[in-house]
């Protein structure tokens, strides 16, 4: 057996409740948000069976691997490194998994946070009426009002990061874990009356097409490599965030069985999600697939503007988004907040206001990048989408590459199967195997494709070589 690290923090006090803590970091805006509109963006169908595909042959083995590494350490994802790298004397260079993972963090936050604001102020438009049989182009111009407001923006913004870090500050099974057992729930069945009506209202049929029939000329290494990246962003993965949920976790708690349950919320939250809004905007000429980020926020408002009760239903669904975001949001400053702590340099109090504070900062790049920065690019791309570029399609696959050569390739396999408690040996070493050889290529490969597809570098593919 390995000398386990010593925690320093309380543990959930059962198996589900370290389900109902991941999946709250899961299901969040990633599903409900960004799912819908990247599918939109990048043609749809086979793009979604990418991201299916990714989730399922590289996010749950890694998500594992993830929650392993977390649980046996105890502690922050830093510390969890500096006390796996001292006990297999692997190189240093390996601590580099924690603060990739803090910084990421911190980023992804930082707009986050902007777009969960804008849920809060959808939320007080419904409760006003604004939206009574609102129509397509009514929705956009409610949306584009919003963007072109950075008072508004700034101020839910703010409001937001406020609410995040009143929980970080209030601290772990107080703070969370509770709530999402009742939100989450509340949430699917929400998203099931959305999908009722959408399925009445709506062009159904169209949307059931456009997510699921698979038509591969519409992909390019930039939208395999996107699949990716959101595979990783929304099951929270490659950067601590679950690490320092499974440093929470029981001793004797099946991690396979934990991890699938949460992935398979996640990715049905998304796929219901989807199937909600796209036939809204497959009904309405003013919306388009490839909307871009306001999809969600100019398609559902016509559905609430026009169905009994829609004042009262779209109120508690963006309530109810503005949660799911809340429960996601704690989780990506926890890495960066249960460091500072561990180092006794400062309390929680001190180490939430100061991330909370460079979160906010940094999120009035993207305020901005929605109006007066919009020009203002590197690579070609604006703050915001330069943010999320980076952090979910850069570093999260990257920080999970990592991750699971770390597990397969450098720690001891018995302390790893130990851990792990599975006793059927196939499964083990399948699972050994996606994280020795799958992982590493397949996101090595992705990433390079993606790369060479988004800046024209020919010689980053593989595929260009071999044409
Ligand atoms: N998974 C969250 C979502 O889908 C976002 C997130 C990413 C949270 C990384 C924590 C860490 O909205």
């Amino acid at each position: 057996m390995s000398n386990k690290a010593d925690g320093v923090h309380e543990t959930w006090n059962s198996r589900w409740t370290f389900v109902m803590a991941a999946t709250g970091s899961a299901v969040g805006l990633g599903n409900i948000w960004k799912f819908p509109y990247i599918a939109g963006e990048n043609g749809g169908g086979a793009f979604v069976l990418i991201y299916l595909i990714c989730i399922l042959v590289l996010g749950i083995p890694i998500m594992m691997a993830e929650v392993l590494m977390g649980r046996w350490g105890r502690s922050s994802p830093v510390h969890t490194m500096y006390k796996l790298v001292d006990e297999i004397k692997a190189p240093r260079i390996w601590h580099g998994i924690g603060w990739m993972g803090v910084v990421a963090g911190v980023v992804i936050l930082s707009y986050y946070s902007v777009i969960a604001g804008w849920a809060i102020h959808y939320l007080l438009q419904m409760a006003s009426g604004n939206i009574n049989g609102l129509d397509g182009a009514g929705s956009s111009e409610m949306f584009a009002e919003m963007l072109g407001s950075p008072r508004t923006l700034i101020f839910y913004h703010s409001l937001f990061m406020v609410m995040t870090m009143f929980v970080v500050i209030a601290g772990v099974t107080k703070g969370l874990g509770r709530a999402v057992r009742i939100l989450m729930p509340l949430l699917m069945v929400l998203l099931l009356v959305l999908l009722t009506f959408s399925i009445r209202m709506g062009d159904f049929p169209a949307a059931v097409n456009y997510l699921f029939a698979v038509n591969f000329s519409s992909l390019t290494g930039q939208s395999i490599l996107t699949a990716l990246g959101h595979a990783f962003f929304t099951l929270s993965l490659g950067m601590g965030a679950i690490m320092v949920y499974g440093a929470y976790m029981p001793e004797h708690a099946p991690i396979g069985k934990t991890v699938l349950t949460v992935a398979g919320l996640d990715t049905l939250v998304a796929l219901v999600a989807g199937l909600a809004i796209f036939p809204i905007v497959f009904a309405n000429e003013a919306i388009v697939p490839s909307e871009g980020p306001g999809l969600l926020f100019v398609s559902l408002p016509i559905a609430f503007g026009n169905m009994p009760g829609g004042i009262i239903f779209g109120f508690m669904f963006f309530a109810l988004v503005t949660m799911a975001a809340w429960s996601s949001s704690i989780s990506l400053v926890e890495p960066a907040v249960a460091w500072f702590v561990e180092t006794k340099k400062a309390t929680r109090l001190q180490a939430g206001l100061a991330f909370g504070l460079i979160c906010w900062l940094l999120g009035l790049g993207t305020v901005f990048s929605f109006g007066a920065w919009e020009d203002i690019r590197l690579l070609g791309l604006n703050f915001f989408e330069f943010a999320d570029f980076l952090t979910a399609n850069i570093m999260l696959p990257l920080g999970g590459m990592v991750m699971a050569i770390f597990v397969g390739w450098m720690m001891n396999t018995n302390t790893v199967r130990d851990e792990l408690d599975i006793d059927n040996d196939r499964i083990f070493n399948a699972w050994t195997f996606v994280l020795r050889y799958i992982s590493p290529i397949a996101i090595l490969w992705v990433t390079l494709e993606g790369l060479s597809d988004i800046f024209g570098w020919p010689w980053l593919s593989l595929l260009n070589l071999f044409s």
